[in-house]
């Protein structure tokens, strides 16, 4: 074993032919600040370059001048696994040019952590190790937990509980929850509930399933990993994208994520400008007010660490704060769910590509293997093919769903039809400038020759799916 030393590798995104370096969400740092650095890091060989097809890069972050080249998943390693199959785990490193310089994996060896270097015996199996423990918790911590059962659960059951059918906000906020509660529902009874599709597709027994749901809360970022002292919790996206800005991470999935951000603000700003005579009007409205109330409880008290706390996690804005303020809250938070529900769903959750083939990443695998078993392949068929359910586009033919929005009450110069037909001339436009980004990718030079999907508005659908 060989001593871990700090990360000193500060990326310059230096091409290097043969090899891709792309990023996903996975993991955060825990409130004492030594756990998982925020950014997980992942390498891509030529040969998978050649047998994946371009959905497989629709996940990733891009990772051009991300300042720490460190991923981290031996957060996994203490879940206890069944008879036969390995612990998860495996922190990366890579290098200036982003190759894999040392994998510390702490799921090999109770109590102690293996160190492998390009050449050791255990190289490439822990290089699949870590591969598949980053999979696995993606899928569970940032899809299933972190946007399915707490995200996206709460954004619907505060809409549909707490405002009236006939409410503007509620009938824009439609689409964005489109199925979502039946979605949820097939999630709850087919990847949660033991013995279904999903605990069987996991090494971790029952108790370790239910220990790393535990363990969730601490581990998701977007936002949750931002320190108190830089304003954080940050559930607001534009305050977030900033501060990963500011931290260095200045790349173009956040460049893209921004973008469509600000195309989401500035089609709801107008639109409640059609229903809400003066700001003021809506920081008081009832049901928006009780909607957030709703929401932000069921977030708080979503964590079993929330019972120790003094003061609330995360919480809605002050009642007694400036109407300016206030306003901006309302809208960034529902422009902020409204990204998260599609352009997050499809980072967090399109990792069909990656299911498709054991040998590159499996959801379990046998001790000392660097292969996944064919039951473990069909298992994580059977469940890509059951969470792919396609959802209506947010733009394409039959996607209009203005008819929703009640009849204006505001003269406001224009109408909620017309802010509609903006948004989606903004999506479109968007949507040719990221097709245009993709066609020029190979003539960019390293780091920025990767073309980008998650945020394109030409293949994101309107709501979340399995
Ligand atoms: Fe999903």
């Amino acid at each position: 074993m060989a001593a871990v030393s700090p990360r000193p590798w500060i990326s310059t995104g230096k091409r290097q032919n043969g090899f891709i370096i792309l990023a996903l969400s996975a993991g955060a740092a825990d409130t004492n600040s030594t756990g998982i650095a925020g950014l997980a890091v992942q390498l891509f060989s030529a040969d998978l370059k050649r047998r994946c097809n371009k959905s497989c890069l629709r996940m990733y972050f891009h990772v051009s001048q991300l300042e720490c080249e460190l991923s981290r998943t031996n957060c996994l390693s203490g879940l206890p696994v069944r008879d036969g199959f390995e612990s998860y785990g495996g922190d990366a490193y890579f290098n200036e040019a982003w190759r894999p310089v040392m994998i510390v994996d702490q799921g090999l060896q109770e109590d102690s952590k293996v160190v492998v270097r390009p050449g050791d015996d255990d190289w490439e199996r822990c290089k699949f190790r870590f591969r598949s423990s980053l999979f696995s918790l993606v899928t569970l911590v940032d899809h299933l937990y972190f946007l399915h059962l707490q995200l996206a659960n709460f954004f619907v059951t505060s809409v549909r509980e707490q405002m009236s059918e006939s409410h503007p906000i509620r009938r824009f906020l439609t689409p964005f929850t489109y199925q979502t509660i039946s979605i949820n529902d097939n999630a709850a009874h087919n990847l949660v509930a033991p013995r279904s599709m999903g605990p069987r597709c996991f090494a971790m027994t029952d108790q370790g399933f239910n220990l790393a749901f535990a363990a969730a809360p601490h581990l998701q970022v977007w936002g949750y990993e931002v320190p108190a002292e830089d304003g954080g919790p940050l559930l607001n996206l534009r305050s977030y994208f900033a501060y990963k800005k500011r931290q260095g991470v200045d790349t173009e999935y956040f460049r893209q994520a921004s973008e469509l951000y600000e195309i989401y603000h500035r089609f709801l700003s107008s639109y409640v400008e059609c229903y809400y005579p003066t700001k003021e009007a809506l920081v008081k409205d009832e049901e928006l007010l009780a909607m957030a109330e709703h929401f932000f409880i069921d977030s708080e008290a979503a964590a079993a660490g929330s019972m120790g706390r003094r003061h609330p996690w995360v919480k809605i804005i002050d009642a007694d704060a400036p109407v300016e303020e206030a306003y901006e809250f309302y809208l960034d938070w529902l422009a902020s769910l409204m990204w998260m529900v599609t352009a997050g769903h499809e980072q967090m959750g399109a990792v069909e590509v990656y299911a498709q083939d054991v040998s590159w990443t499996s959801f379990k695998w046998l001790k000392g293997a660097t292969c996944g078993t064919k039951q473990t392949a069909t298992a994580q068929a059977l469940l890509m093919s059951f969470t792919s359910t396609p959802m209506p586009k947010l733009i394409g033919d039959g996607d209009d769903w203005s008819h929703l929005f009640p009849k204006a009450s505001v003269l406001a110069g224009r109408t909620p039809e017309l802010c509609y037909k903006k948004f989606h001339e903004d999506l479109k436009a968007m949507s040719l400038r990221c097709e245009q980004y993709n066609a020029e990718a190979h003539t960019r030079p390293f780091p920025e020759c990767f073309p980008m999907y998650t945020n394109n508005p030409g293949v994101l659908e309107c709501s979340i799916s399995v």
